[in-house]
């Protein structure tokens, strides 16, 4: 998994905020080069003031705590010099989110980041399984729309598997490349039988789940698949996080031996071993 030094940096919003993939997305440009990462952003994250800030100070403090931004896509803008970024903004009460939703193109916002360990995909894996439960979060899909270019641009071969109640909503489908095969899943039957019939021919597995599919993720592939490898099989955890350095320990989690371990620093993107066994 990859990590980077994390930095404070100087935002501008981009735009109006955009839906991509199902999820509503704030668009940034950053500084060129600034919060350059190896490998996929997905699983990356930023941690934005939600303040007016004069001569450099914050004029607010209403909204004390940053606000976690989960990286959605990073690209170079056509005609703008930085690096363009999506960043989920989730569609909730949440009023540092409101302000954020509030602010006008061009202004600025005070980030810090990236921080986390997010996705690594395989250097020899041809066959990826994005597994995407958008019953528990419609933002999944979203969260991890940045694993399907690398792995295409290497020669692999994406399956996506969405768990969704009613119908695919058409357009939160638009940003996924033509190569990629979509499967959904209407039912906890279905959800099953699809994971059962992808597991044996998928060399690795990212997955966008809630906390309580981990331990019957980790028994279906161990029914396919004889064991739980290190390594076959990542996870995105949600988690409360505040400070994204492990002083707070707002964001722990348990993990598969009875401990806990902090998902800001040591995830948010786990290895399946260390959740479930
Ligand atoms: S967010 Fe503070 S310890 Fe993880």
């Amino acid at each position: 998994m990859n990590t980077s030094p994390s930095i404070s940096l100087t935002a501008h919003i981009a735009g109006p905020v955009r839906w991509v993939a199902g999820a509503p997305c704030l668009p940034l440009i950053l500084p060129e080069g600034s919060a350059s990462l190896e490998g996929p952003v997905a699983g990356r994250y930023f941690l934005a003031r939600c303040a007016e800030e004069v001569d450099g100070e914050r004029t607010d403090w209403s909204l004390y705590l940053r606000r976690p931004l989960y990286a959605v896509q990073q690209r170079a803008p056509v005609q703008l010099p930085g690096d363009e970024w999506l960043l989920h903004l989730p569609p909730d009460e949440d009023p540092g989110h409101g302000w954020l939703r509030r602010r006008s193109e061009g202004a600025s916002i005070d980030l810090l980041g990236p921080f986390g360990n997010g996705f690594s995909l395989p250097e020899s894996g041809r066959n990826l399984l994005i597994l995407a439960d958008l019953t528990d979060n419609p933002g999944w899909l979203a969260l991890l729309l940045a694993l399907l270019e690398p792995m295409l641009d290497r020669g692999g071969r994406v399956t996506l598997l969405l768990r969704l109640d009613g119908s695919l909503d058409e357009a939160a489908l638009s940003h996924l490349p033509i190569a990629v095969e979509i499967h959904t899943a209407p039912d906890e039957s279905a959800w099953e039988q699809a994971l059962a019939t992808a597991i044996p021919w998928a060399d690795q597995i990212c997955a966008g789940v809630g906390r309580g599919r981990y331990t019957a993720l980790a028994q279906a592939i161990q029914a396919k698949r004889f064991r739980l490898e290190e390594g076959f099989c990542q996870v995105l955890v949600q988690a409360d996080i505040l400070c994204a350095v492990g002083a707070c320990l707002a964001c722990v989690i348990p993990t598969a031996n009875g401990g806990i371990t902090r998902a800001c620093t040591h995830g948010p993107v786990f290895d399946l071993t260390r959740l479930a066994q």
